[in-house]
């Protein structure tokens, strides 16, 4: 009888598992009400006097075994089953999780409406299907105005037209008509031409462009504030004004900065002349601010306007401007380190 005891005591020891039915039953055959300690310990009065304390100490050792060992598999369950619960199994090793990266057209805009946040400038947007009152007759181009043929529009729809914008400015008359002044906003955004796709231009690109209106804006703050952007995103503070014409701004001005010639990529992308044109920029027309319900005679503001999609091709020295758009990864990865 001892060794039978004995042989269970060693049974107990060897039995593991994490089902709680499997747990359960094992329970129930040793400590159950008709469980096999429960058949020992009424065999206890049958035992030789000499042998009761052996077969005592003996039974007792297989309940102590039997109940710990129960209490065990039952707590190593609930700890399982709570790690699931809550955090999945946390003895999986990790995933490894691949970084992307921003598109330089992203990292440029951010850039720029940084450097313009710092002087006070908060960001505008607005619809990229637009009406031809905000692209266009708001902005001092009337119907049959010949200018509207320099932007090579996309219409959607006729009477009313609906077209694709040609250039953020029409979010500045979006934003000036639902702003009084003092107003200083850029407007980042897509905008479309219908142009032939080449390594140099493309059907929709890029566009920031700056409005400040306030009583007292003069040429010299427009020339001041695009100092300050280019050197700040440059570091060249050399800029050139060569008189233009937009029909929203008067006078016009078409902006240059001073990039040097000391390398060969220098010489590439000023053409040998060591100035490089960004953009455009103006006193804004009285007449646009009139459309607006501005005042022009209490108030008087600049524009201006800078192709995003060619600050990056210059700053990263992109050769083909499809390139920005084609999505492949093996040239947006290169753009990992960049914030
Ligand atoms: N909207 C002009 C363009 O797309 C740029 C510009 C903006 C010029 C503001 C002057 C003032 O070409």
């Amino acid at each position: 009888m001892i060794d039978k005891i004995k042989s269970e005591i060693a049974a107990v020891a060897a039995f593991s598992s994490s089902n709680a039915e499997e747990i359960e039953n094992f329970r129930i055959k040793y400590l159950g009400s008709k469980g096999l300690l429960k058949t020992f310990f009424a065999a206890f009065k049958d035992v030789p006097n000499d042998q009761k304390k052996e077969f005592g100490q003996t039974v007792n050792a297989l309940k102590n075994a039997a109940e710990s060992k129960v209490n065990d598999l039952k707590e190593a369950r609930a700890s399982q089953e709570e790690s699931k619960g809550v955090y999945g199994d946390l003895s999986r090793p990790g995933e490894p999780m691949a970084f992307g990266s921003r598109h330089p057209i992203s990292i440029v805009k951010n850039k720029i409406t940084d450097i313009f946040a710092r002087i006070g400038f908060n960001v505008s947007e607005g619809p990229e299907i637009e009406d031809d009152w905000h692209n266009f007759t708001a902005l001092n181009l009337p119907e049959y105005h010949p200018a509207r043929d320099m932007q090579d529009t996309f219409f959607v729809a006729k009477d009313p037209d609906v077209l694709l914008r040609t250039h953020t400015s029409s979010v500045q008359v979006r934003y000036m008509e639902n702003n009084k002044p003092p107003i200083r906003t850029i407007s980042p955004g897509r905008v479309f031409r219908n142009e032939a796709i080449s390594a140099r231009s493309h059907c929709f690109f890029h566009q920031i462009e700056g409005l400040y209106v306030d009583k007292g804006v003069s040429f010299a703050d427009l020339k001041q504030t695009l100092q300050y952007f280019t050197t700040e995103m440059f570091g060249k503070s050399e800029i050139r004004l060569r008189p233009s014409y937009f029909p929203f701004t008067e006078p016009s001005a078409e902006i240059d900065v001073y990039w040097g010639l000391e390398t060969e990529t220098d010489h590439k992308i000023t053409k040998g002349t060591g100035w490089l044109e960004i953009g455009g920029c103006g006193m804004v027309d009285p007449n646009v601010l009139e459309n607006c319900k501005i005042d022009p005679n209490e108030y008087s503001g600049f524009a201006f306007g800078v192709g995003i999609d060619r600050i990056a091709m210059l700053l990263y020295q992109i050769p083909d401007i499809r390139m920005l758009s084609e999505n492949d990864v093996r040239f947006l990865e290169q753009f990992k380190a960049s914030i």
